[in-house]
C-alpha cells in the first residue's frame, strides 16, 4: 500500500511527454491538451459523452401527472423509494467525483470525470423536475429525504456512503482502488433494479415521461460504467502490485455484497406486488449483471447459471438501448424497437 498525495494544481515542472503519464502517482501539468492523449479510449469516450447532452425539462410529463395518482399503491411506493435511492446515488456521485479527480494524474481522464460530474448533477435535477411535476412540495421533500427514515434505504446508502467517506480520511492507493470499485458497482449494479422498475412501467403504458428521463440517464450511466471500467483496467496495467490475490478477493467481495444488497432492495421495493415483475426476475437479472460486471474487469463469472441475459428480462434492453434514445419515444416504441438490434452496454 502506498500513500497518495493530492496533485498540485499549478505545476510548471510537470511532464508533457505522454509516455510518462500515469493514472496515479504521475507528474501532471493539468493542461487540457486534446491533441496529446495517452489513453486511446478517452477521445471516443469524450465524444460520446458530449453527444449524449440532454435537458430534463424538454421531456413532457403531462401524462405522468395524470398517471401518478392512479398508480396502484405498491407501484407508487416503489416509484417513490426508487427515486429517493436514485437521488441519493446521483448526489453522492456529484460530490465524490472531484475527490477522486484530485488523485488522478492523467489529465485527459480528469476531463472525463468532470463531464461525468456534470451529468450526475443533471440526473439529480431530472428527479427534482419529475417530483415537482407529479406531486406536492411536501410529498417531494418526503421522497427526497426518505433515505433518512426508511431503515432499509438508509442501510444501503450507508454502505456506499461509508466507502466514499473512507477515501476522505485514508489517502492510499488501495483505498482509491476501493472507491473506484464502489463507483463501478454503483454505476453497474445499483441503478438497475430502479431502471428495470421504470422500464416495466413503460411496457405497461404508464408514466412515459419518467421512463424517457430514465432512458437518458441510463445512457449516461453506461458511459460512466465504461469510464470506471477503463480506469480500473489502466490501473491493472500500470499498478499490477495493487491487484494481489487478496485485493482481488476484496474487490470481488465488494461486488458480491453490492449484488446481494441490490437483490434485497429489489425484493423490498418491488417484491411480487408490481404487475409484470417478480422477485425471481429481479434476482436473476441482478446476478446476471453481477457476472457481466465482474467479467468486464477480466475475471471469471461468479454466479453459475446467470451468464446469459435472462429471457424474461429481454425487454429491459429494448428500453435501455442507447441508440434508440434519440428517437421520439412515443413514435418509436412499436416500429423502430422491432428492428433495432439489442445493445448490451458500451462495454
Ligand atoms: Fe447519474
Ligand atoms: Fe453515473
Amino acid at each position: 500500500m502506498s500513500i497518495l498525495h493530492a496533485k498540485p494544481l499549478f505545476n510548471p515542472m510537470g511532464d508533457t511527454d505522454k509516455n510518462h503519464r500515469r493514472m496515479i502517482g504521475g507528474n501532471t501539468t493539468n493542461l487540457n491538451d486534446f491533441n496529446n492523449m495517452k489513453y486511446p479510449w478517452v477521445s471516443s469516450w469524450y465524444r460520446q459523452a458530449m453527444n449524449n447532452f440532454w435537458i430534463p425539462e424538454e421531456i413532457n410529463l403531462n401524462t405522468d401527472v395524470k398517471d401518478y395518482p392512479l398508480l396502484p399503491q405498491p407501484e407508487r411506493e416503489a416509484y417513490d423509494k426508487i427515486l429517493s435511492f436514485l437521488v441519493f446515488l446521483d448526489s453522492i456521485q456529484t460530490a465524490n467525483l472531484p475527490c477522486i479527480g484530485q488523485y488522478i494524474t492523467a489529465n485527459e481522464v480528469n476531463l472525463c470525470l468532470t463531464i461525468q460530474g456534470f451529468q450526475e448533477a443533471v440526473h439529480s435535477q431530472s428527479y427534482s423536475y419529475m417530483l415537482d411535476s407529479i406531486c406536492s412540495p411536501v410529498e417531494r421533500d418526503n421522497i427526497l429525504y426518505q433515505w433518512k427514515e426508511d431503515e432499509h434505504l438508509l442501510r444501503r446508502n450507508t454502505f456506499i456512503g461509508d466507502l466514499y467517506n473512507e477515501f476522505q480520511v485514508k489517502k492510499d492507493d488501495v483505498t482509491l482502488l476501493r472507491v473506484m470499485m464502489a463507483n463501478y458497482i454503483l454505476e453497474g449494479i445499483y441503478f438497475y433494479s430502479g431502471f428495470m422498475f421504470f422500464y416495466n412501467l413503460g411496457r405497461n403504458g404508464k408514466m412515459p415521461g419518467s421512463v424517457q428521463e430514465i432512458r437518458y440517464i441510463n445512457r449516461d450511466e453506461n458511459t460512466h460504467l465504461w469510464l470506471f471500467r477503463s480506469m480500473i483496467a489502466e490501473l491493472k496495467r500500470e499498478e499490477p502490485q495493487l491487484f494481489t490475490e487478496e485485493n482481488v478477493e476484496m474487490l470481488k467481495a465488494m461486488l458480491m455484497e453490492g449484488v446481494r444488497q441490490e437483490i434485497a432492495w429489489g425484493h423490498y421495493v418491488i417484491g411480487d406486488n408490481v404487475q409484470g415483475l417478480t422477485k425471481d426476475m429481479v434476482t436473476a437479472y441482478i446476478k446476471y449483471l453481477g457476472n457481466l460486471r465482474w467479467m468486464g474487469l477480466g475475471f471469471e463469472a461468479i454466479y453459475e447459471g446467470f451468464t446469459e441475459e435472462p429471457e424474461s428480462m429481454a425487454w429491459v434492453n429494448q428500453y435501455s438501448n442507447a441508440n434508440m434514445v434519440k428517437t421520439d419515444f412515443f413514435e418509436a416504441k412499436s416500429t423502430a424497437y422491432a428492428k433495432s438490434a439489442a445493445i448490451l452496454d458500451d462495454l
